[in-house]
């Protein structure tokens, strides 16, 4: 595999660190994931094999650990929303030790970017003793988890270098999309909107923002410069985003951060707000738009310093960053680039080594 590497994909360039240059990439990698995965009539579309599988089950559970796991909240999304299929998220680690009552036909897919998370395998192992199918959605050829898993799905993000995955999460996410309009393409139901242009329009926003750099700087510095903690706050697909941005946040720049839904602020956490707290708040859809905002009257109220992150076509009130509209449900590909960036550029302030921060491995084959 490493003979099929272009030397590019593999040097840093200009750049001071991988994490930046992976962050950069993204949108080239959204594109490439179009074109491999088009057929002949220009539409996307999975394996047949996999396709086929995928009509025979009653629910998949998604396994995953880390910033895959993150993605796969988002891919419940997905699956759920496109395809009506029931689809459950489990940490890899937790499955195995409590496997859930499973339905009568599940189908199993592990995100995996690099194919080896021993935690991981270990729920694969489990579930192929059952006779259960098995898919893997993998950036690594020939990895571990592909080789033993039924199935096969290639992120096509070329190697992640920095230990914080951020190019693999929103491969994962355009892959896991693909899968779920393919999915209700076979089982008859129609599709709303066009798959290969609102993928691209995402790719077109994502590369906006990594061009704002600047901008994802100067927030880093006024909000995380002299904190100790932080948190995410946000609502729905938004909430999932943040769990993935405080991910980020704490890997990179050691600062305490937490992803937590908005409603359940007021049921504990607010009692961390302090003078300067910095939150974070991410409101992308008009539905939760407005208790969000709520939110961040609450910790505004008691000494919060609060960030808005929202999206155009949203009613705003003292928004720190607006990002470029996308489709309701495209917006986490979006959203979590200016979280990735905040978290680069706070780590970078604070002198951190980014890729590869202390006690953290890039990919964990121990259980
Ligand atoms: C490690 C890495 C994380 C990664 C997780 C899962 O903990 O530090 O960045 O998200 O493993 O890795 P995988 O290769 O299975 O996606």
């Amino acid at each position: 595999y490493e003979a099929l590497l272009d030397a590019s994909d593999i040097e840093k360039g200009t750049y001071e660190h991988y994490m930046l240059k992976e962050i950069d990439e993204q949108p080239p990698v959204i594109r490439k994931i179009i074109q491999e995965y088009s057929n002949d009539k220009n539409e996307l579309e999975i394996d047949s094999d996999i396709r086929q599988a995928l009509l025979d089950v009653d629910r998949i559970y998604i396994i995953a650990a880390g910033t895959s796991y993150n993605a796969g909240l988002i891919g419940k999304e997905f699956i759920e929303k496109i395809a009506r299929v029931h689809t459950e998220v489990f940490v890899a680690s937790e499955f195995s030790y409590n496997m859930p009552l499973l339905s009568q036909k599940p189908l199993f897919i592990f995100i995996s970017q690099s194919g080896e998370t021993a935690d991981s395998r270990a729920v694969l192992v489990q579930v192929k003793e059952l006779g259960y199918k098995t898919l893997t959605i993998t950036n690594v050829p020939g990895s571990t988890l592909s080789r033993e898993a039924d199935y096969t799905l290639l992120l096509h993000a070329g190697p992640e270098i920095a230990v914080a995955s951020t190019k693999a999460y929103t491969a994962q996410m355009a892959v896991l999309a693909i899968l779920a309009v393919d999915l209700a393409r076979a089982k008859g139901s129609s599709v709303p909107f066009d798959v290969t242009q609102e993928l691209g329009l995402v790719a077109n926003a994502m590369e906006t923002l990594c061009n704002e750099k600047e901008e994802m700087e100067q927030i880093a510095e006024e909000y995380l410069s002299v904190s100790r903690n932080c948190f995410f706050i946000g609502r729905a697909v938004d909430y999932y985003v943040c769990l993935e941005g405080s991910l980020k946040l704490k890997e990179i720049s050691y600062i305490q951060a937490e992803g937590f839904a908005g409603g359940e602020l007021k049921h504990g956490t607010i009692a961390l707000i302090e003078n300067r707290t910095p939150i974070i708040a991410l409101t992308t859809q008009q539905h939760v738009n407005l208790g969000i905002r709520g939110n961040v009257q609450e910790v505004i109220a008691r000494g919060a310093n609060a960030c808005i992150i929202s999206m155009e076509g949203l009613e705003q009130i003292n928004d720190r960053l607006v990002l470029p509209h996308v489709l309701d449900l495209f917006t986490p590909f979006v959203s979590v680039v200016p979280l990735q960036l905040i978290a680069y550029y706070a780590a970078r302030q604070r002198g951190c080594d980014i890729d590869k921060p202390r006690n953290l491995a890039k990919s964990v084959t121990v259980e």
